[in-house]
């Protein structure tokens, strides 16, 4: 597998839509049944080969409980993965400020001064999952790993895709592909415009020129557009792969329904909580 050290988590954002929680906690910490979903990113990063995380933070969000090693709880609960209670120890880690929400290209920036190579990107509210493993016997998601792979292959800049309904294309930014080649991202459209169903879902892997391209796709002139517009870049260029995440759930905590959504799906696929909760649902749909 090619060597990809350095991952961007990126949490910079607001997280309006989940106030009122995000104004006290990172909607980036708040948990998946009982894994805050930034440590579910932290090790998918680490299961891809990176070495170095780059959280990117805002100055109003206070990350110190999550990033901190949790292993001295480890006698009250034996049972868990280590890993989970210290899920940065095996890593260097950075922390970036981003002192305004200026969207994902300027959060990219902030760390960029820090990194040589590719690097990998992963949004801080969206997990992706193959394995519902409960905490006792941790297994990371290998989304970012399918990137570092496709980038072993061919060198070139990767972002997942994961299909979801048509009638859900107008929250997405959408691809026209020919082979794995992305053509054209649409942002946004309506579903009657939409070139497909396959939508960018979180996660990109990233090429070492994205400083310089960073700086030419400014965000005075491109906004919210920025990391787009370096897409198209090399779209226009070498080329930017799309790779299919299939057998993956893709969980949002952006927004109260997608995470509701979140808790109630994994809780019914994990192997510690699926007989029990899946009982009691039903139950509690029947009284209705
Ligand atoms: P979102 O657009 O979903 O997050 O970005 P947001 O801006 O925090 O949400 P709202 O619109 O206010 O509810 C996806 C991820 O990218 C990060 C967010 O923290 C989130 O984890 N992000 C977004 C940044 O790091 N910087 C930004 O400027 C924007």
């Amino acid at each position: 597998m090619a060597v990809v050290q350095d991952a961007l988590l990126v949490a910079g954002g607001l997280g309006t839509r989940m106030l009122p929680t995000s104004a006290s906690v990172p909607k980036e910490a708040l948990p998946l049944v009982d894994i805050p979903a930034l440590i579910h990113l932290a090790r998918e990063a680490v299961a891809a080969g990176a070495q170095r995380l780059h959280i990117i933070s805002s100055p109003r969000k206070d990350m110190t409980a999550l990033l901190g090693d949790h292993a001295w709880l480890q006698e009250k609960r034996p049972e868990l993965d280590p890993q989970l209670l210290s899920p940065f120890a095996d890593v260097e880690v950075f922390i970036h400020i981003q002192h305004e929400p200026l969207g994902l290209g300027n959060a990219i920036e902030c760390a960029l001064d820090e990194i040589d190579g590719p690097f990998l990107v992963l949004l801080g509210d969206n997990i992706l999952l193959d394995q519902h493993t409960s905490p006792n016997a941790f297994s990371p998601s290998l989304a970012s790993k399918k990137l570092v792979e496709s980038f072993g292959k061919n060198g070139l800049p990767c972002v997942g895709l994961m299909a979801v309904h048509p009638d859900e294309v107008s929250n997405y930014g959408v691809v026209r592909q020919e082979g794995a080649r992305i053509l054209e991202i649409c942002e946004k459209p309506l579903p009657e415009d939409a070139p497909s169903n396959l939508v960018l879902c979180g996660r990109y892997l990233f090429t070492s020129d994205a400083k310089s391209l960073l700086q030419q796709y400014d965000v005075e002139t491109y906004g919210e557009l920025q990391s787009i517009a370096l897409q198209q870049h090399w779209m226009k260029n070498d080329g930017l792969i799309g790779v299919e995440l299939t057998n993956f759930q893709w969980y949002d905590s952006g927004k109260p329904l997608p995470w509701l959504q979140a808790q109630v799906d994994h809780a019914l696929r994990r192997n510690d909580l699926s007989t029990s909760f899946r009982a009691w649902l039903q139950e509690r749909l029947a009284e209705d």
